[in-house]
């Protein structure tokens, strides 16, 4: 599936690996709808993607994904303005293990839950949509067990089993709809850099210090190119895609 003239709903994607997702998906020619709770950094990131491909194909709105209107007005903005919608990618999250842990719950699992559950009303064909495919952001720490981060790593497990249980549904697999998962080990980007410099989220910093050392840290950019093998590959559906930067790509 080419995404050329496609059209693709990002969350978090103000920054980090949600704005390396969106940009990739710009570079071949898909509009992109940038959504991110934080208005000031997706403003700012409009103006820089704007400046670098066509204004008509890229546009920002503020949505905070645990907020269910939020969430409608973005996909509402997505058809309105950019023409449909073909693709989302569910990327926001956070990692707060300290005393808002809580919020970690709300955003990474209810969060996704809300905006997975509009996607698919969105793009499955027997609801007026055109089919489509929905990538979730897990993580390797979905998969393995680590000491750092015991809520995140629920959350991300929680996302990928989710992910794979509506994947299973005849009523998404029959109506055009894809949903994979990605899961990276450690991206360069503000989410690593604050647990690991200031440790105040994450219960061993250290112990994250050294699993960094020894799994390595990836570029957004190699993400991005993952992530557009599980749009474009139309054989991939259900598929848990794990990319680190010590091990590569490989399916789960
Ligand atoms: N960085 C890593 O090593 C790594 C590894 C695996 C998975 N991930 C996942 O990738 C995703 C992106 O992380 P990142 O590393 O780019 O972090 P980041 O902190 O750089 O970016 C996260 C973005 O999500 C936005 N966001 C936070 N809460 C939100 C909400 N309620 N609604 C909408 N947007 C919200 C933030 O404003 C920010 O722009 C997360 O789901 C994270 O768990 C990151």
């Amino acid at each position: 599936m080419s995404v050329a003239h496609k059209v693709a709903l990002v969350t978090g994607a103000a920054q980090g690996i949600g704005r390396g997702l969106s940009e990739i998906l710009l570079k071949h020619g898909a509009k992109v709808l940038l959504t991110d709770v934080n208005q000031a950094a997706g403003d700012k990131t409009l103006a820089e993607l704007t400046a670098k491909y066509d204004q008509s194909r890229v546009a920002f709105v503020q949505c905070d994904i645990t907020k269910q209107e939020q969430l409608e007005t973005a996909f509402a903005t997505a058809k309105s303005q950019l023409g449909g919608i073909d693709i989302v990618v569910n990327n926001a999250g956070i990692g707060d293990e300290g005393d808002r842990w809580e919020n970690t719950v709300d955003v990474n699992l209810k969060g996704t839950v809300k905006a997975t559950k509009m996607a698919i009303d969105n793009l499955r064909k027997d609801r007026g949509g055109k089919g489509g495919v929905i990538v979730n952001m897990a993580s390797m720490a979905g998969l393995n067990p680590n000491p750092c981060g015991p809520v995140y790593c629920a959350t991300k497990a929680a996302i990928i089993m989710f992910s794979q249980c509506w994947g299973m549904n005849p009523d998404v697999t029959g109506n055009g709809v894809r949903i994979n998962i990605l899961a990276p080990a450690f991206v360069d980007t503000d989410l690593v850099k604050q647990q690991l410099q200031k440790g105040k989220d994450v219960i061993r910093p250290d112990i994250a210090a050294m699993m960094v050392e020894r799994v390595g840290i990836m570029p957004v950019e190699q993400v991005a190119e993952a992530l557009l093998e599980l749009v474009t590959d139309e054989s991939k559906h259900n598929a848990v895609l794990k990319i680190s930067a010590s091990t590569g790509k490989s399916y789960q």
